[in-house]
């Protein structure tokens, strides 16, 4: 088969694409034709080495977090799916999505429905449930809630306004200028451009603040927290998370680095959403598997406008 990998971890220029032996499902395992994958940005910090211990130094190494595609085979013990079946995967930081088959166990794989195109599919497991892990199982997100997405354009930022609205929240959306017409078409009921205003100037305007774009901090941007707000992180680093907690310790308000989970649970949510048209998958770019390089130079400049999407050519 053919997939995108690395020998050694380094930048764009260690991504080599060519043949790889096609996986066969163990015990518990089902293998999937790929027809999309989603980039993140954890694909290039893993490529770059900065996760080498959920990763380990297993090269040649597939990259690839989410996938979706269809059923090819099963393994021993699979009884709730079959080939044919239209799926998606969330994948571990182990990778293997860049591909055109891969194996993953059958508890991380959810039937999709025909309504669902699969190159949307593949951007729910980590860029979708994030956010909507961060409003409903982190801080519990209530009509009429402010809530603030700094990095509202991105992968996560796209869902993160519209999980927000759905649960009742007045948004308030951080970006370039650029893009504020396209975070208000999503709901953004206020657009602040940071270029021109530094949202931690506002005091007591928060509720809680899902800080996609990875440069709010505690103490810096605690005063722009109501009483008993979170400000939520998604960059996982320990003298941020040291900092952020001390800050906060004789204080009303919550400082969370979190995780997003596989729960199918929220997948289905998600999928539910999508479909009733209540929330939109922006994908800004798609690409083959054979321009992996070109997408990840792009989602490291920061620059990327919702999903990005690699698609291997199967439906
Ligand atoms: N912990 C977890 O489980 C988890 C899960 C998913 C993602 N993450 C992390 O969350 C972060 C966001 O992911 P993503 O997929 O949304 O990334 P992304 O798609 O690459 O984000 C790009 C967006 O960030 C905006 N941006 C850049 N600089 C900004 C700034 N200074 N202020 C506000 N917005 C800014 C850009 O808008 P402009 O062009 O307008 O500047 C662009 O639209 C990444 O670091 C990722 O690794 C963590």
């Amino acid at each position: 088969m053919k997939a995108v990998y690395i020998d050694t971890y380094g930048g764009p220029e260690e991504i080599k694409f060519g043949e790889m032996d096609d996986p066969t499902p163990a015990k518990g395992e089902v293998l999937i034709r790929v027809a999309a994958a989603s980039v993140n940005p954890v694909d290039w910090k893993i490529r770059e080495g900065r996760l080498k211990l959920f990763s380990g130094r297993n090269f040649p190494m597939i990259l690839g977090t989410e996938v979706a595609g269809t059923v090819e085979e099963v393994g021993e013990g699979v009884t709730s799916l079959a080939p044919g079946n239209r799926v998606f995967a969330g994948l571990s930081h182990k990778g293997g999505g860049y591909a055109e088959r891969v194996c993953a166990d059958q508890s991380k794989v959810i039937q999709i429905p025909v309504e669902l195109p699969l190159g949307e599919a593949s951007t729910l497991a980590v860029a979708g449930l994030t956010p909507m892990q961060a409003f409903t199982l982190h801080y519990h997100v209530q009509p009429g809630d402010e809530v603030l997405v700094n990095g509202g354009s991105g992968g996560v930022g796209t869902y993160a306004i519209q999980i927000a609205k759905i649960l009742g929240a007045r948004v308030t959306a951080v970006c370039s200028a650029r893009n504020a017409a396209l975070v208000k078409q999503l709901g953004a009921d206020e657009v602040i451009d940071y270029n021109t205003e530094d949202f931690r100037d506002r005091r007591n305007a928060f509720d809680v603040i899902l800080d996609a774009a990875a440069n709010a901090f505690f103490p810096g941007a605690k005063a722009c927290l109501k009483k008993g707000g979170m400000l939520i992180k998604l960059n996982l680093s320990l003298s941020a998370f040291i900092r952020g907690k001390w800050s906060v310790l004789f204080s009303t308000k919550k400082y969370r680095m979190i995780l997003v989970k596989n729960r199918s649970e929220d997948l289905q949510w998600m999928i539910d959403h999508v479909i009733s048209g209540k929330i939109q998958v922006v994908i800004d770019r798609t690409y083959s598997l054979e321009e992996a390089r070109k997408a990840h130079e792009y989602s490291q400049s920061g620059r990327a406008r919702g999903k990005l999407v690699l698609k291997t050519g199967a439906v």
